[in-house]
């Protein structure tokens, strides 16, 4: 049964100074480790994410998929991974992107998702953005439309949103932590 009460940022572990020091890490693993607290948070997500009627869920490597999948499911949809360079056996379409240092490379299989296709992408966390945003990049590759980004854990410090909204992206998230 729904649980509109349950506080899901309590079910978030902070771990003081990883991967680095001064690095405040959120952990979604206590939050998917408690039964109610997984099935609440991926019961929210499913219905931000219905009220866009995608026709597919698009979930990013590697934890957005811990919670695209449960939604694709949850929703009667297909999954579409995007996934880290040379994971992806099939013919691939990729963009590169800035990380803090250095640059990575995200892939989709051609033809996953055709032109268009309306789509809702998943990830666990945004900081930056530019994960999702090269995500969308690779939705307008292929003609797909992007009708939201959804998040759990949003950091609002980090810029992402306005980053995301500069570019016309609609996001929505279910926590934010602020102080990071
Ligand atoms: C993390 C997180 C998001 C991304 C957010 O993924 O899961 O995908 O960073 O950061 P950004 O908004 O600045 O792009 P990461 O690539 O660290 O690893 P993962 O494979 O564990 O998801
Ligand atoms: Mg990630």
């Amino acid at each position: 049964p729904p649980q509109p009460d349950l506080d899901l940022a309590s079910l978030v572990r902070t771990i003081p100074d990883f991967p680095k020091r001064g690095i405040q890490f959120r952990d979604i693993t206590t939050l998917i480790g408690d039964a109610a607290g997984f099935a609440e948070c991926v019961r929210r997500l499913s219905a931000l994410a219905s009220a866009h009627r995608p026709d597919f869920i698009v979930a990013v490597e590697a934890r957005g998929f811990l919670f695209g999948a449960a939604m694709a499911t949850a929703m009667g949809l297909g999954l579409v991974p995007v996934r880290k360079a040379g994971k992806l056996p099939g013919v691939t379409i990729g963009v590169d992107y800035q990380l803090e240092y250095g640059v990575d490379r995200l892939e989709l299989h051609e033809g996953a998702v055709l032109p268009g296709h309306r789509v809702v992408l998943v990830d666990d966390l945004l900081a930056t953005g530019g994960t999702i945003l090269a995500t969308a990049e690779l939705m307008r590759n292929v003609g797909a439309e992007v009708a939201a980004a959804l998040f759990v854990i949003d950091l609002p410090d980090l810029g992402g949103s306005e980053r995301l909204s500069a570019v016309g992206l609609h996001c929505e998230t279910l926590i934010a932590f602020d102080g990071d």
